[in-house]
């Protein structure tokens, strides 16, 4: 039996549906009801209903050891989809003992359970960088210390630590460190929120640029490696790079948007964020643009996936070929 850990978000979501397509045996932990139901919203057609009843749904928190160990029988492979993901500064504690302690719970009962394999959902926000900038950035780039790195990378970094620890007391892994990733349903979190602000008429664009995966290929790619005789191991998942304003002028085409037109320059989002801040300070709001996010759209970091292309003998889906049905999904749902 194969455990799933963030089954009601959307990489997990997305998992369940191919491991049950190839007739997996499926226990999947959640915290709420409430989101176990948009995870069934993926699978409203009639075939993919009787997938759905399947699944083996046990309640349980990442840092709730005895809950979690209830999911542990009979379980033979792991995949860890779950973490905490923002980029709010204010919520830092949440942040760590979610994605590094939640992780180090579950590698630890993996070890104890002897499972036989345990794939880990990291980010190429985990990864390190390059000392020539005009490099792109592989799983052999150094993460340095002394750089500046936001929150959920630093924990998704953390709870990388937690996993390769787990690989030297035993416990075969492979970690995945995909880019942004797009998939249908869950539109109000990760790349969903993008849809949003596009779809209500945003004007600005930057100049950085991005790696960018359809979900089915991050899960697709998972699930082969986890079937293979490969072991610890990480891979950057990107199907492409591509440049910041490329990107928000194809997705205000697809979803019949005005396209941005106006650069936010990096002292124009600077400012942007450092007026978010004050306006929550006074009004106890969440951050919606913190320094992390103006930083990253001005990223120009490049990613190189040749390791997993040439490992897997995989061919991406180009950002055409997955944006535009994903669009055309978005605005029947809106
Ligand atoms: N989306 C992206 O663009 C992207 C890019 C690179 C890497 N990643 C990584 O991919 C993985 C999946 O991301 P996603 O986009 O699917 O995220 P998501 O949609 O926000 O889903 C997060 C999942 O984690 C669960 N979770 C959070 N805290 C938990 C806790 N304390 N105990 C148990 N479950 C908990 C959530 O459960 P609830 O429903 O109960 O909240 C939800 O199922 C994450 O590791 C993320 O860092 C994502």
């Amino acid at each position: 039996m194969i455990l799933v850990t963030g089954g009601t978000g959307l990489v997990g979501a997305h998992l369940l549906l191919q491991l049950l397509q190839e007739n997996e045996a499926i226990r999947a932990i959640y915290r709420t009801e409430e989101n176990i139901e948009k995870t069934r919203q993926l699978f409203a057609d009639a075939d993919k209903q009787v997938l759905f009843q399947k699944i083996e749904w046990i309640k349980a928190d990442l840092n709730d050891i005895p809950a979690l160990e209830n999911a542990f029988t009979d379980i033979r492979q792991v995949y860890h989809c779950a973490a905490y993901v923002t980029f709010d500064p204010k919520e830092e504690e949440i942040l760590r003992k979610t994605n590094i302690e939640g992780t180090a719970n579950l590698v630890n009962l993996s070890i104890a359970y002897q499972i036989d394999k345990f794939c880990h959902v990291s980010s190429i926000a985990a990864l390190g960088e390059t000392i020539d900038k005009n490099k792109s950035i592989d799983e052999t780039a150094n993460w340095n210390p002394d750089s500046y790195h936001n929150d959920y990378a630093i924990s998704k970094y953390g709870s990388e630590i937690e996993v390769w620890r787990a690989s030297q007391e035993g416990l075969p892994v492979i970690i995945v460190n995909p880019g942004v990733i797009f998939g249908s349903g869950f539109w109000n979190q990760s790349s969903g929120e993008l849809l949003n602000k596009i779809n209500q008429g945003m004007p600005f664009y930057t100049k950085g640029t991005v790696g960018i995966v359809a979900v089915e290929d991050v899960c697709r790619i998972m699930i082969q490696l986890m079937n293979s005789s490969i072991k610890n191991q990480n891979y950057v998942v990107i199907s492409e790079n591509i440049n910041f304003q490329d990107l928000l002028n194809k997705l205000a085409d697809l979803l019949g948007k005005k396209r941005p037109n106006l650069y936010a320059s990096p002292m124009v989002t600077s400012l942007a964020w450092r007026l978010d801040y004050i306006i929550s300070l006074f009004t106890a709001k969440k951050r919606s643009y913190s320094r992390a996010t103006a930083k990253a759209s001005h990223s120009n970091s490049i990613y190189d996936n040749s390791k997993i292309i040439n490992t897997l003998d995989y061919s991406f889906i180009p950002a055409a070929d997955f944006l535009q049905p994903l669009c055309s999904t978005y605005l029947i749902s809106h």
